[in-house]
């Protein structure tokens, strides 16, 4: 039936001009007229930006490194425009939830709920470089059973920078943010940074949020959050979880780097990327790390 062939490579849809998934789709109108609370906490990003690693972190962070707590925590921080074929949409539990919430966004700045920014919540804003981010989503879609079938890395890489995949162009998406950086809730991580040193910027986030982290709770952050901790463990700790979309965290968790694009982009594909990321980001103070 319809919801079982979302499992299979469906086609992303438009819905207002931002290309979504079909079960997003199906709930738009719930998903526009979601109302944030002042003391919501959004974690905003682009796909493949580092999402997951920063929810892990803000739940270490609430949980104030304490690891034993941590191992057994299965807070999965819910994604506002997800639905999966045959489950209420993600936007009706997160109606549902106790303040304070914690929530992951997608969509870009032109098409989330007024109430975030006038209400002014405290959002995380995730930025990592476009030619990994490229990489990662292309991976993705080949894993992910909830996602398009991509196509060669050239036809992916083409739809990419001209915004043709999942939630639009990542330079409307990332500018669109970034515009809002003089606002104090809107903070800024960069996955280039966490991996440069994640305790650091784990402890910036913390202090964003109000708390304090000790040094050794940064410590413990770091060692369950390295990327071959979270490859190891992640399976087993949300064993209770079945994924729709056919993968594993082990999968999921692909590679890691900074820097992976140099396995993939031609030296002609870079020129037009570069030059692509010179024209679009001009102006904008933005600047990103493409390798460590
Ligand atoms: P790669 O595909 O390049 O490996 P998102 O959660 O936003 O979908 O982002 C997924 C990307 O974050 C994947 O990138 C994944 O491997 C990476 N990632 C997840 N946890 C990480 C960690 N602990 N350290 C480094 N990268 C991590």
């Amino acid at each position: 039936g319809a919801a079982g062939d979302e499992y299979k490579k469906p086609q992303v849809v438009l819905v207002d001009g931002l290309l979504v998934m079909p079960g997003t789709l199906r709930h738009w109108e719930k998903i526009k007229s979601f109302q944030a609370r002042p003391d919501d906490i959004f974690i905003a990003s682009y796909p493949k930006s580092g999402l997951m690693w920063t929810t892990q972190v803000m739940n270490m962070i609430k949980l104030h490194g304490d690891v034993e707590a941590y191992k057994v925590d299965k807070t999965l921080i819910p994604f506002l425009e997800f639905c999966r074929p045959d489950e209420e949409p993600a936007v009706e539990k997160i109606n549902n939830l106790p303040s304070p919430r914690v929530i992951n966004i997608h969509a870009p700045i032109s098409h989330i709920s007024k109430s975030i920014l006038e209400n002014k919540c405290k959002v995380i804003c995730i930025l990592r470089n476009p030619k990994d981010v490229a990489v990662s989503f292309y991976h993705f879609h080949t894993f992910n059973n909830m996602l398009p079938n991509p196509g060669t890395w050239s036809e992916f890489l083409q739809n990419f920078m001209i915004g043709k995949v999942g939630f639009n162009s990542w330079f409307d998406h990332v500018k669109g943010w970034w515009s809002l950086r003089e606002q104090p809730n809107i903070f800024f991580l960069f996955y280039e940074e966490m991996k440069k040193d994640l305790g650091y910027e784990a402890g910036r986030l913390a202090s964003f949020l109000g708390h304090d982290l000790s040094p050794e709770a940064i410590k413990n952050l770091v060692k369950q959050l390295s990327f071959n901790a979270m490859k190891a463990n992640m399976d087993e700790k949300f064993s209770n979880l079945s994924s729709p979309a056919g993968f594993t965290f082990k999968q999921f968790l692909r590679k890691g780097q900074v820097g992976d694009w140099k396995n993939h982009f031609t030296v002609a594909q870079n020129e037009v990327m570069d030059q692509l990321i010179t024209d679009q980001l001009q102006g904008t103070s933005l600047d990103f790390c493409y390798e460590l």
